[in-house]
């Protein structure tokens, strides 16, 4: 009955797959590798209820009327401050996926080219086609002159094809789902065909502060801040349910995504801003990222570890040095998508990095995360998928 009343970008829209496996098992049930989830533990519940009270004390009703569209001063300040930022180009977020929604409906029409990795983050790609972008996903090279390559290649493409690209999508720390990372020359190598070919960069990296081992690199907007947008969020490194995050731009690009803002949401969430700025400059984030980046760590390290023990030869994975994922190839001609069913029949569950890839590619590859589960329960869900995984390749 309503099949004509919808939008042409309604049309456009596809569900996430990640989610649907949500709504199909109870995650706490079965051995879940599937979700992005935050360790329930990092969440320092004590500390949260004493800085709401404090919010209230300091700001009375304040803290829940409408406020400015950009954030409000209090955590703009205290943003900029911690990235080294001016805070006019300090933007406040309602959580990085609207900080990538915002950008791709300010920069692109239909049809514009986006340029991602392959994979990339799946939120991004529903966004994308959402406004009904030409998506062309770029596979990761080692060798930087032939990754350059392939990205040349793919640019006198779209010019060939009489197309723009309006910017390239990144994830240069601990990618959601690889778990790699842009090495600094890769970084430098990517804004400078940005730079050739005027095109942005937008740089999400809501995983960038949970680092276990290695030196930090630069983020990308250091490199050219004119040309990159970079998008932070609270969600990993405080709690997702905020909903917190920012955008760091040129002012001119921050002056069209507030206005586009003004119709979407008005204004962050208040209240949420207030506990978010409090508990940044009072420390307690620092405290509470100290203790997570501990606890990830460990996840991690057992993770590889176990992965070492159990896995069948001919199964290969990425080894981060960061962030809340790896990344699992399996031997060519296994297909993650299929194998799925037969995984949760048993009870346990990953996604099919097939959904990561804007090309159609990765089918033997699947995404695991390590935030979500205690040690006890990765090691007998690694245990299990080894043991399915053996019967099968
Ligand atoms: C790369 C990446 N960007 C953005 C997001 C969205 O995060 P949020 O909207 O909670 O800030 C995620 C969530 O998993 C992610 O992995």
């Amino acid at each position: 009955m309503y099949d004509n009343m919808f939008s042409e970008d309604a049309g456009s829209f596809f569900r996430s797959p990640v989610r649907e496996i949500f709504k199909r098992v109870d995650l706490n049930a079965i051995y879940s590798f599937a979700g992005g989830y935050p360790s329930a533990e990092t969440f320092p519940l004590e500390d949260i209820r004493r800085t709401m009270s404090e919010v209230i004390e300091k700001y009375g009703s304040k803290a829940f009327q409408y406020g400015a569209t950009q954030g409000v001063p209090e955590l703009r300040q205290a943003v900029a401050k911690r990235y080294g930022v001016p805070v006019e180009r300090v933007q406040i977020t309602s959580s990085s996926q609207q900080g990538i929604d915002v950008c791709t409906r300010v920069l692109v029409n239909p049809g514009d080219v986006i340029l991602t990795s392959s994979p990339s983050y799946l939120g991004a790609l529903q966004s994308f086609r959402s406004y009904r972008a030409d998506i062309r996903g770029v596979a990761h090279i080692s060798d930087l002159e032939a990754f350059k390559e392939a990205y040349e290649e793919v640019i006198a493409q779209v010019k060939a094809e009489g197309k723009v690209v309006k910017f390239l999508y990144m994830i240069p720390d601990f990618q959601n789902p690889s778990g790699e990372s842009l090495t600094l020359e890769e970084r430098r190598m990517l804004v400078g065909l940005a730079q050739k070919h005027d095109f942005l960069i937008v740089e999400d990296s809501p995983y960038r502060e949970l680092r276990y081992e290695g030196e930090h690199v630069p983020v990308m907007y250091s490199i050219d801040p004119d040309r990159v947008i970079h998008l932070g969020s609270f969600s990993k490194i405080f709690a997702p349910g905020f909903r917190l995050g920012w955008a760091i731009a040129h002012p001119e690009i921050l002056d069209k995504i507030y206005v586009c803002k003004q119709s979407l949401d008005l204004c962050p969430p208040i209240f949420d801003q207030y506990v978010a700025a409090e508990f940044l400059e009072s420390g307690r984030l620092d405290e509470n990222l100290v203790r997570s980046i501990a606890l990830y760590k460990g996840k991690r390290d057992l993770l590889l570890g176990l992965l070492e023990r159990h896995m069948p030869a001919g199964v290969r994975w990425t080894r981060p040095e960061g962030g809340l994922f790896l990344f699992l190839t399996l031997p060519e001609g296994f297909e993650a998508v299929k194998f799925y069913d037969k995984a949760l029949d048993a009870g346990v569950a990953y996604v099919a990095g097939e959904f990561f890839h804007p090309d159609g590619n990765g089918k033997n590859t699947m995404r695991l995360n390590f935030s979500f589960m205690s040690e006890d329960r990765i090691a007998e869900g690694v245990k299990l998928l080894a043991e399915l995984l053996g019967k099968e390749i």
